[in-house]
């Protein structure tokens, strides 16, 4: 890797699926996996294998399936976690293991219970196990930014003599100040003697909606590798988030002076398809990807624009992937229009898929006048999620009104193709839907959210249902669109249900539910 390259390490699977409410099915980590190689990211960090057999299968499937990137696993720093992300990895073409290991004192004497010796002592022998199976081996002394420096320095020393080519200073709890930050890193770079053997890393999260700029920071005092999440999802406040990180450095590559091997046009599909599997939508004012990122409302400022460009965009919304025009299409529209209309917004289908996705199209612009480009994302959002269930929506009817009590039928696809029905009543439409899924499925749960609002203006909008549900202190997302909004709330619930199912199996979801 030369020099003046800043490494991506994409831990969107990982760390981004800690989040509460992001959890993700295997098929979901692998599509977020393969589009994140389409962006060229170096490192995906696809889970953490020794935390569960469902980590341990996205680490192994994404493994097998990526062949560019480097495939991380996170491990902690004990040789049975080592053991077990070295077996995941094992079909990967670039593997790496990421141990870790808390440093400062607050965490290694409230929560280790050790003392410093020790931990010394389980880095350096976890280092030098996961270095036994390969030769790329990060190493991150958690809680860095709160870690006494001298010890810090140490744990760099040790851990690259035993083997760690990448060193990762993680601020776990988004407590750095970007100078600040950047002094500990240039201590780094002084004080830990064969520093030259590895790269140096941040991992920053955002507690103080610091971490892209202690990245950047980081990068201006000689960091080469930065990880991040997309969209900047993750633990609390989140990661840093990535799609910033690569469009800071590559729109200010006057100022650092390095380059990043991304392929910036594709992420704005990715931020979509993060947000569309985890459920956390995209705030409008979210820089690069947000909706409003490239809209000017106001006259000067868009006269300025049309005049030109340069004097308020600093960047091509079309590097980002952003659709150049905004063509409407119609019940007129062809196969042809559709296709170039999709791959403009990043999606390249196969015939077989166009015709699908042709179908769905045809059937909506009977129903819609005018089908824009978020229409379009929505129906294949809604494809690719009917894809993956495997209890499919095959109809549901509902009556109400202010005289009638709230009655729906629900028929489901059960993975063997039998068709499952049954009907309720209940306090409203909505709520009738729920009851009728809940004693077809039998899955207890407990609603947490409940939301939905319209993707474009006008009466015949898509509604676009979003839904958490809890179950054993984990929360599941589910989305689903529809221009009638109850079928957009049953397919929301369903594909809530469906990823509470695939996560912790069928007969674990199981049980009686009151209805
Ligand atoms: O935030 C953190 O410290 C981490 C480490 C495991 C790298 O996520
Ligand atoms: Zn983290």
């Amino acid at each position: 890797m030369p020099e003046d390259r800043v490494i991506i390490f994409d831990t969107t699977l990982r760390d981004g699926e800690q989040a509460a409410g992001a959890a993700m099915t295997l098929e979901e980590k692998l599509e977020i996996a393969k589009q994140l190689e389409r962006l060229r990211v170096d490192v995906i960090e696809a889970g953490f294998a020794a935390s569960s057999q469902g980590d341990f299968l996205a680490v192994q499937t994404i493994a097998r399936e990526i062949r560019t990137s480097i495939i991380a696993s996170l491990a902690h720093a004990n040789l049975a976690a080592v053991d077990r992300a070295a077996e995941a990895l094992k079909e990967a073409r670039h593997p790496r293991i990421h141990v870790f290991l808390s440093s400062s004192d607050i965490h290694i004497m409230h929560q280790l219970r050790k003392n410093r010796e020790e931990v010394m002592e389980m880095a350096v022998a976890a280092v030098a196990r996961a270095k036994s199976y390969y030769e790329d081996v990060e190493f991150s002394p958690m809680d860095a930014t709160r870690t006494e420096p001298e010890f810090l320095y140490a744990l760099l020393e040790e851990t690259i003599n035993a083997g760690a080519t990448t060193v990762n200073i993680p601020d776990t709890v988004g407590y750095a100040i970007p100078e600040e930050f950047a002094k500990l890193l240039v201590g780094i770079q002084q004080h830990v003697p064969n520093i030259g053997k590895a790269v140096i890393s941040v991992h920053c999260h955002n507690d103080l909606g610091l971490a892209v700029a202690n990245s950047l920071a980081a990068v201006k005092v000689g960091v080469r590798q930065v990880e991040g999440c997309i969209n900047g999802i993750g633990e609390r406040a989140g990661n840093a988030s990535l799609e910033e990180v690569i469009m800071g450095l590559a729109t200010r590559g006057d100022f650092f002076g390095i380059t990043v091997g991304i392929d910036t046009t594709q992420l704005y599909r990715t931020s979509r398809l993060v947000s569309d599997i985890t459920g956390f939508s995209v705030q409008p004012n979210k820089a690069i990807v947000g909706q409003n990122a490239f809209r000017h409302a106001s006259g000067i400022h868009q006269d300025g624009v049309i005049k030109e460009r340069s004097t308020y965009e600093i960047m091509d919304p079309k590097t980002i992937g952003i659709p150049g025009s905004s063509l409407v299409l119609g019940k007129l529209s062809g196969r042809a229009g559709l296709r170039s209309r999709l791959e403009e917004l990043g999606y390249h289908l196969t015939q077989e898929d166009l015709n699908k996705a042709f179908e769905d199209f045809k059937e909506l612009a009977d129903r819609k006048r005018e089908v824009t480009d978020r229409d379009l994302e929505a129906l294949m959002s809604d494809r690719r999620r009917s894809e993956v269930e495997v209890y499919k929506l095959d109809h549901v009817q509902v009556s109400c009104g202010d005289h009638e009590i709230p009655t729906a039928t629900v028929r489901l696809i059960n993975p063997e193709g039998q068709v499952l029905t049954d009907a309720a009543t209940g306090t409203g439409p909505v709520d009738a839907v729920y009851v009728a899924i809940n004693r077809i499925l039998q899955v207890s749960n407990t609603l947490k959210e409940f939301s939905i609002g319209a993707i474009t203006e006008g009466t015949d909008a898509i509604g676009d249902a979003t839904i958490r549900i809890e179950k054993g202190g984990k929360v599941y997302t589910g989305r689903g669109s529809d221009t009638d909004i109850i079928v957009a709330s049953a397919k929301a619930y369903l594909n809530a249900l469906n990823k509470l199912m695939a996560i912790e199996g069928v007969s674990e979801a199981r049980a009686e539910v009151s209805t």
